[in-house]
């Protein structure tokens, strides 16, 4: 692909640095669900290639669905509108509902996605995101694991795109040129 080496070239997250975490997530993950059968809900669609890695920690029962979710248009800043692009195939009503996500950054995102899944009753609800830049937080939100903590950096590669761009990339990595939007 044309242009991955001058706009990306800077590695955040190594995968085996990724590799490593996401197993240490997937021991607390399992130690708090043991003897339940967590039902986990990948943001589309940045959270897939991580809720690939993440699902196969797991040594017991587990059910998956995804929610489409867009809310950045053709840029690197949010907009601040959340839009369902796919809604939910079974319903959560009584599950322990764990939302997969890439990244919370403003926490706009997982605010929505808080407030409109809890309407259908789970069990409960948490969130596992890869990557939090918790400096850029506008609503107050946590997740309730953290694969990492990384500085206000626009990062691609792992699932996370830049104009749908750049989710094959094995590495984290930060996009040095960023047109302005
Ligand atoms: P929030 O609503 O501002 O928390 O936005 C979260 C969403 O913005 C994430 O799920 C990503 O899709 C996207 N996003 C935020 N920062 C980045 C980044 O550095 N790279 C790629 N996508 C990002
Ligand atoms: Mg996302």
């Amino acid at each position: 692909m044309d242009g991955i080496a001058e706009e990306a070239v800077e590695i955040l997250l190594a995968r085996e640095k990724i590799e490593a975490r996401v197993r240490e997530l997937g021991v607390e993950i399992a130690r708090d669900y043991r003897g339940r059968t967590p039902h986990l809900v990948g943001v589309l669609k940045g959270a897939w290639v991580f809720m690939a890695d993440l699902i196969r920690q797991f040594d017991f029962d587990v059910t998956v669905d995804f929610l489409g979710i867009t809310s950045y248009g053709a840029g690197v800043h949010s907009s601040g509108e959340v839009k369902i692009t796919k809604d939910l195939d079974v319903s959560i009503e009584g599950r322990d509902v764990l939302i997969v996500e890439d990244i919370l950054d403003t926490g706009r995102t997982f605010k929505f996605l808080q407030d409109m899944l809890s309407v259908h009753k789970p069990r409960s609800l948490r969130l596992v995101t890869l990557l939090d830049k918790a400096s850029r937080r506008v609503v107050d939100v946590h997740a309730d694991y953290v694969g990492f903590e990384i500085p206000d950096v626009f990062v691609v590669g792992y699932g996370l795109d830049f104009n749908q761009r750049y989710r094959q990339l094995p590495d984290l990595r930060v996009l040095r040129s960023q047109p302005s939007v």
